[in-house]
């Protein structure tokens, strides 16, 4: 983790960089969103630069809690191709937030790329959608990928053992065949357009990328655009696949209905 001293010898992060990790928007949108006054840190309105505990600091944006322990939602959506995990697109496409409830207001753990379809997770609990995402945490995420040509056994090696990309060698992946075409590829990384830029390195460009678990949570039923709410028993079990406690006031997993079921987040 980048702990740096968040000014009273707690460790701390960037508010900026913690918000767009969870998915609030960009680094710059955030940035935006601070300078503007929407938000705040412990009630008081945030300064650009604020390092923050994202742990235990109580970080509100336009008034609403990002990361409270207590009355926390936590939806699992079947994110379709074509939906934007920012909170907002300049394009106009629609958004991952706008298939959930809008209150109390959440926001998708991590990012997948608009064309990336499969499970995202959206939550107000800033707290563990830090841990879920931050790559010292080490939580496993599942992808199956759809990719062009035949992979060889040479570049299934490659993949498993690390690519060099051009922010640097990935660490080392779980990488099995589907079929001729496809790959279970699990990295435990999340850096931007990852597992796109991997296959590419290794001459085979993504054709579909779907993914199929986050940590310890997957979910064959939910058909594309359809989302549910985490079983207190699921929310307890990302918490111990982060090294957090379970939490009193997790009891809340989400208020929403369950859509009908159905549907295969294989590749086609
Ligand atoms: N890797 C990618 O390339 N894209 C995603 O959306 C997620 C992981």
């Amino acid at each position: 983790m980048t702990a740096e001293p968040a000014g009273e010898g707690r460790p701390g992060e960037r508010l900026q960089k913690v918000l767009a990790r969870c998915g609030v928007g960009s680094r710059r949108v955030c940035e935006e969103l601070i300078e503007a006054g929407r938000v705040r840190v412990n009630g008081a309105v945030a300064l650009l630069g604020q390092r923050i505990d994202a742990e235990r600091d109580r970080v509100e944006v336009d008034g609403h809690a990002l990361g409270t322990a207590s009355g926390s939602v936590y939806y699992l959506l079947n994110k379709p191709g074509g939906v934007v995990t920012t909170a907002a697109d300049p394009q106009g496409r629609p958004t991952a937030v706008a298939l959930v409830p809008r209150l109390p207001r959440v926001f998708p753990v991590g990012r997948l790329d608009a064309d990336t379809e499969g499970l995202l997770l959206l939550t107000n609990d800033g707290g563990l959608a830090h841990r879920l995402t931050h790559p010292s945490f080490g939580v496993e995420k599942e992808y199956l990928a759809e990719v062009q040509g035949v992979p060889s056994p040479h570049a299934l090696r490659r993949l498993r053992q690390g690519v060099e990309l051009e922010d640097g060698r990935t660490a080392p992946a779980r990488v099995g065949r589907v079929g001729d075409r496809g790959l279970r590829i699990t990295i435990h990384e999340g850096r931007n357009r990852q597992v796109r830029r991997m296959c590419e390195a290794v001459g085979h460009p993504v054709l579909r990328l779907v993914r199929t678990r986050i940590g310890p949570l997957a979910d064959r039923d939910l058909t594309p655009g359809q989302w549910r709410p985490l079983a207190v028993s699921e929310v307890r079990a990302l918490e111990r696949a982060t090294g957090g406690r379970p939490q009193d006031g997790a009891g809340r997993a989400g208020g929403g209905g369950r859509g009908p079921g159905g549907g295969d987040l294989a590749p086609r």
